[in-house]
């Protein structure tokens, strides 16, 4: 868990989380961290102007009452599997956009991979140039960098990829029920609880920086969203019909989509993807319409071919296939 360039903050947390319900002595922490106990008792102000509360007792120490709500990057390393020097983070208090930062960020050459979250987006941007409501400090935003190096069409398939992967990650933390709806909304029951928003920066036919954006609705309750989409959207906590813990899952996730890259990188994933495809898939065998561009088309949907493109078999019994476009199921 904590290595020895930890900060102070973080190697409290460390010790207090091992076991929530137990006390841990003043001197035992001062041991530790090598510190005074008027030093470690600073460093818990720290903690608690972060959200933190702690129960003191003279003669017993120290233990934690509660964690913050919110993102907190303490939390978020101590939670992440991989080691730190694979992976950096930032949780910034507000941003316009993931996305832009993450690319502004690996533009001015930030080494890859990073992850950037925010706790609230000011110009948050979904598919298709519409907003992403990022108000919410109980939602993740996230933006992931990576210098892939590849060239494009090695990256059709890659949106896909990580939309099962998070699918697959969010149903065994939180034993839901979440599906993929091509090509990137992850959904429960139909209703959207997440989307992603991948974006490159090509040069010389190689892709120099790719930014992988996802939002994922996760403590907000849908009522509360604007009426044009509160009736379309759910939240991953009403799916799960309790409040999840934020920093565990930006952790989880982190961890996931990293070894999602990877896998994607050295081809291994050729060895799942189809299975989680069809294990996740809301669409198959579905009647829907596909709006493209000012084309609108309607038909079953026979899955994706090896390009992740659509395939919809139209009212004639042709094969259709589709790069791009939004789906809507017909009831
Ligand atoms: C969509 O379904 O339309 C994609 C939504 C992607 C939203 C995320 S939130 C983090 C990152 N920053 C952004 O501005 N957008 C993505």
């Amino acid at each position: 868990m904590s290595t020895p360039s930890d900060s102070p903050e973080k190697i409290i947390l460390a010790v207090l989380l091992k076991d929530e319900a137990a006390w841990v002595s003043g001197p035992t922490l001062a041991k530790k961290l090598k510190l005074s106990r008027v030093a470690i008792w600073k460093h818990m102000q720290k903690l608690s102007a972060q959200g933190f509360e702690f129960e003191s007792r003279r003669s017993l120490g120290y233990r934690i009452t509660k964690k913050p709500n919110n993102l907190n990057l303490a939390l978020i390393e101590l939670y992440l599997k991989t080691k730190p020097t694979e992976y950096s983070f930032d949780v910034l208090d507000e941003i316009d956009s993931t996305n832009d930062e993450a690319a502004r960020q690996l533009a001015q050459g930030r080494r890859a991979p990073f992850a950037l979250f925010a706790r609230t987006q000011t110009k948050g941007r979904g598919r298709f140039g519409r907003t992403w409501h990022s108000e919410s400090e109980t939602n993740i935003y996230v933006s992931f960098g990576f210098r892939p190096m590849v060239t494009p069409d090695k990256m059709q398939t890659f949106t896909l990829w990580m939309g099962v992967n998070i699918c697959d990650l969010i149903a065994t933390l939180t034993q839901t029920s979440p599906q993929v709806k091509w090509p990137n909304d992850i959904v429960f029951s139909g209703k959207k609880a997440g989307g992603i928003l991948t974006e490159a920066r090509v040069d010389a036919d190689q892709i120099r920086d790719l930014v992988f954006g996802l939002g994922i609705n996760v403590n907000k309750p849908s009522k509360g969203w604007p009426s044009e989409i509160a009736h379309r959207a759910i939240s991953l906590g009403e799916a799960a019909a309790r409040s999840v813990d934020l920093n565990e899952l930006a952790a989880a996730l982190s961890d996931r989509i990293l070894t999602a890259y990877k896998a994607f990188g050295d081809g291994s994933h050729l060895d799942t993807f189809a299975d989680l495809w069809n294990k996740y898939d809301i669409l198959r065998g579905k009647n829907v319409t596909l709006i493209e561009a000012d084309r609108r088309i309607s038909g079953i949907v026979l899955g994706i071919d090896d390009h992740g493109a659509l395939l919809l078999k139209d009212a004639d019994g042709k094969t259709q296939r589709f790069r791009a476009g939004e789906v809507t199921i017909e009831k």
